[in-house]
């Protein structure tokens, strides 16, 4: 399948991604534990996907729980699960009601069969959605990502299906994660620390960044629209000189 093309500067960002940072740091601030930042944190992002469809963003994804993220505590992790079968359970019929169709990236393998099974589900509830493309990357790692599409792309040449010769840079995202989505135009990142933390290396390359201050509980609709706003001003040259 063609890679859908990026848009070319002027326009707004067709993708967002969002690496959603600052929840613990938040709690802490009131003096709470982690875990209610995770909260409040999870709540903001229902107003930022009603955003989307008047800003023109077809798709967005937003990073919740990375592959390095199990190195916290044993109690702050399963709060997270716990927090992400909740979040199905509370916004299904939401996201479904507002046309919002609802992927999971990341490896499954390592999350628990129930929560695996309320993701499959939403997923098959809201696949004829066409609102907006919502894309939550669960135990996700960029590299992880790369590496597990490297070993299905080995399988194939193992298997005689594809030639190693034809290999090029539109053969892997074909193995990807995301491969049905396009690259993101535009990656903002919350709560001041200026890092992309595993996410979405390779689709990437070519992605404007915008880091801003705001802890993510704190991220608005408001602040989303000024944010994704900006975007119309960068020059996307590709590497090309613009006459
Ligand atoms: C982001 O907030 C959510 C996850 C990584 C799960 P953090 O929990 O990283 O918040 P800070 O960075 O410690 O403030
Ligand atoms: C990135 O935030 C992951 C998510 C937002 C889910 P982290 O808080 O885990 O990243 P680092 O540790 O500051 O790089
Ligand atoms: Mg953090």
């Amino acid at each position: 399948m063609a890679q859908p093309q990026p848009k070319q500067s002027g326009d707004g960002p067709r993708h967002v991604a969002i690496i959603m940072d600052g929840n613990g740091r938040w709690a802490t601030q009131r003096g709470r534990p982690r875990l209610f930042g995770h909260q409040a944190g999870a709540r903001r992002v229902r107003e930022i996907v009603e955003a989307c469809p008047d800003l023109g963003v077809d798709y967005l994804t937003v990073f919740a729980f990375s592959t390095e993220n199990w190195k916290r505590t044993q109690s702050e992790v399963a709060g997270l699960m716990s927090l992400f079968r909740r979040y199905i359970t509370r916004e299904a019929k939401a996201l479904k009601a507002n046309d919002v169709c609802v992927r999971f990236i990341g490896d499954r393998v390592r999350l628990d069969a129930k929560l695996v099974s309320m993701m499959d589900e939403l997923e098959a509830l809201t696949a004829n959605c066409r609102s907006v493309n919502l894309t939550i990357a669960i135990n996700y790692g960029g590299r992880d990502e790369v590496a597990r599409a490297t070993k299905r792309l080995a399988r194939d040449v193992a298997l005689g299906k594809l030639d190693p010769e034809a290999v090029d840079e539109e053969t892997l995202p074909k193995y990807l994660d995301t491969c049905v989505l396009p690259d993101p135009d535009l990656v903002i990142r919350t709560s001041g620390e200026a890092r992309i933390s595993n996410f979405l290396l390779w689709q990437s390359a070519y992605a404007e960044y915008e880091f801003v201050d705001t802890l993510w509980p704190d991220f608005s609709a408001e602040e989303f629209r000024k944010t994704v706003g900006g975007f119309g001003t960068r020059d996307r040259r590709y590497g090309a000189v613009r006459a």
